[in-house]
């Protein structure tokens, strides 16, 4: 048995907790690699909407396994939330979900960290979700971490006050009023209160060493699918640092974040939105701040799932989707929201970028949109509602146009293409 992987094309929220949750009965394990919760991943079905931050998507089916492996950092406070919400859903948690002792924990401090390193940068801050991700994962590299396993050491206090000491040291040079920031809605001493009592509902979980458990899995013959978080473009190494997320969002991901060799890395699903969003800042080029992008705002209800804000929305992005299959050894493409499209007469689709007096292909080096401008190629819209169909050949013409253009344009087959947010609404080719 190999791992097939499921990872974001794009700027993020293609459309990922869908996807998992609809391919879930297929695999027995379903294994998220890295990022926190920063992540935002929104599942419907039997006109529920749950949304995911840390707990893999695949919790919805009760015959798989989910692990959060030790690629992941995980908040207790936030962890706990979310085990609350499921549970009040009707959704059981229990043994169905394995922790990985070497996650790292978020912090309070980490937390901190983030808003008063995105202050002081001004103009020029990141868009972080504020969730500690880039403090939290710096910490991991620079060999200061605390991970899921220290909870149950007996040191765990004094190394948790020694963090501490360390992040006010900087927390203070920063923003001497850091007491009244707030987190969830409460002022920081109240939050790392709730945060230190969240710690036994993390306690409770069931830890695994889950390179182990990887291993073991792929020896008795289970399936497993590694669920992205993120996507291509915010890759640490490979997006537009340094707007980007602090973790590999790549298919590499998958071996470090879970303990997987890379030849057993099956499928690698790409999945993308037949358009483009970004949250946050950094280099967009197709970016539409016209009446089309309010439209592909409105129609798609671009709002971010982990924080609210507003979505940058653009057309879409041959060139960064090139990019992103190439950094991921791509086998599938999944296009998800279609029915956002359904009301354009005409969709643009960026083939190429023109850049310092040249037609180029590739994503130049530099880490703003500014003289990139986006070579487009104009296709027929299909100007039709599709309300529940699940056989792509009854789809309009100018709809299969425009997936066969991409396809021919990208040179990888489209299996999926979803047509809303619900599980139901989703066409297999
Ligand atoms: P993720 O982070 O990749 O899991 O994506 P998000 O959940 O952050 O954002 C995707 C949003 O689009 C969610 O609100 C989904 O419910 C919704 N969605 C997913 N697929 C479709 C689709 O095909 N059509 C429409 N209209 N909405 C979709
Ligand atoms: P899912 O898994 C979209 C963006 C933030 C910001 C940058 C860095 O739901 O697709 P961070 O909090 O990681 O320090 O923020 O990355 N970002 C996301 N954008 N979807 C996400 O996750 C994101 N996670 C982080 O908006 O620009
Ligand atoms: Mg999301």
């Amino acid at each position: 048995m190999k791992v097939d992987v499921l990872l974001g094309l794009q700027w993020g929220d293609e459309g990922k907790g869908k996807i998992v949750d609809v391919l879930t009965p297929k695999y027995d394990v379903i294994a998220r690699f890295q990022g926190g919760p920063n992540a935002g991943h929104t599942i419907e079905f039997d006109n529920k909407k749950f949304v995911l931050h840390t707990i893999p998507s695949g919790i919805f089916n009760k015959n798989a396994t989910n692990l959060i492996g030790n690629g992941v950092i995980i908040d207790p406070f936030v962890i706990r939330k979310e085990i609350n919400m499921l549970r009040t859903g009707g959704v059981e948690v229990g043994d169905n979900l394995l922790v990985s002792k070497k996650a790292h924990l978020i912090l309070p401090t980490h937390r901190l960290l983030d808003a008063v390193y995105e202050k002081s940068k001004g103009k020029k801050k990141i868009g972080s979700t504020l969730k500690g991700i880039g403090p939290a994962y710096t910490d991991k590299v620079s060999r200061n971490g605390l991970r899921i396993g220290d909870i149950e050491r007996g040191d765990f206090d004094e190394r948790y006050r020694l963090a501490r000491e360390r992040h006010m040291f900087i927390i203070r040079h920063y923003e001497k009023d850091f007491e009244t920031i707030e987190f969830d809605g409460l002022p920081f001493t109240e939050y790392e209160k709730a945060w230190t009592e969240a710690l036994s509902g993390l306690r409770a979980l069931k830890k695994v060493n889950s390179e182990y458990f990887i291993d073991n899995s792929l020896k008795s013959g289970r399936s497993i699918l590694a669920e992205g978080a993120q996507g291509t473009m915010l890759d640490i190494d490979f997006g537009s640092y340094p707007y980007v997320t602090s973790s590999n969002t790549t298919a590499a991901g998958v071996c470090n974040g879970l303990g997987v060799a890379p030849r057993n890395v099956g499928n690698v699903f790409g999945i993308f939105k037949a358009y483009c969003t970004r949250v946050g800042s950094g280099p967009f080029p197709t970016e539409l701040f016209d009446n089309d992008g309010q439209q592909l705002r409105d129609i798609g209800r671009e709002y971010g799932s982990t924080t609210g804000r507003p979505r940058r929305c653009g057309w879409l992005d041959l060139p960064a989707l090139k990019y992103s299959i190439m950094l991921n050894g791509v086998t599938e493409l999944m296009m998800m929201k279609a029915d956002v499209l359904n009301e354009f007469d005409r969709l643009n689709v960026a083939t190429k970028y023109e850049y310092q007096g040249r037609q180029i292909e590739e994503i130049p080096f530099e880490s703003t949109s500014i003289g990139i401008k986006p070579i487009y190629e104009s296709l027929a819209g299909w100007k039709a509602d599709i309300d529940h169909t699940n056989n792509y050949g009854s789809l309009p013409k100018e709809l299969k146009n425009y997936v066969s253009f991409i396809e021919g344009h990208l040179g990888v087959p489209i299996k999926i293409v979803s047509m809303g947010p619900d599980r139901t609404q989703t066409i297999y080719r």
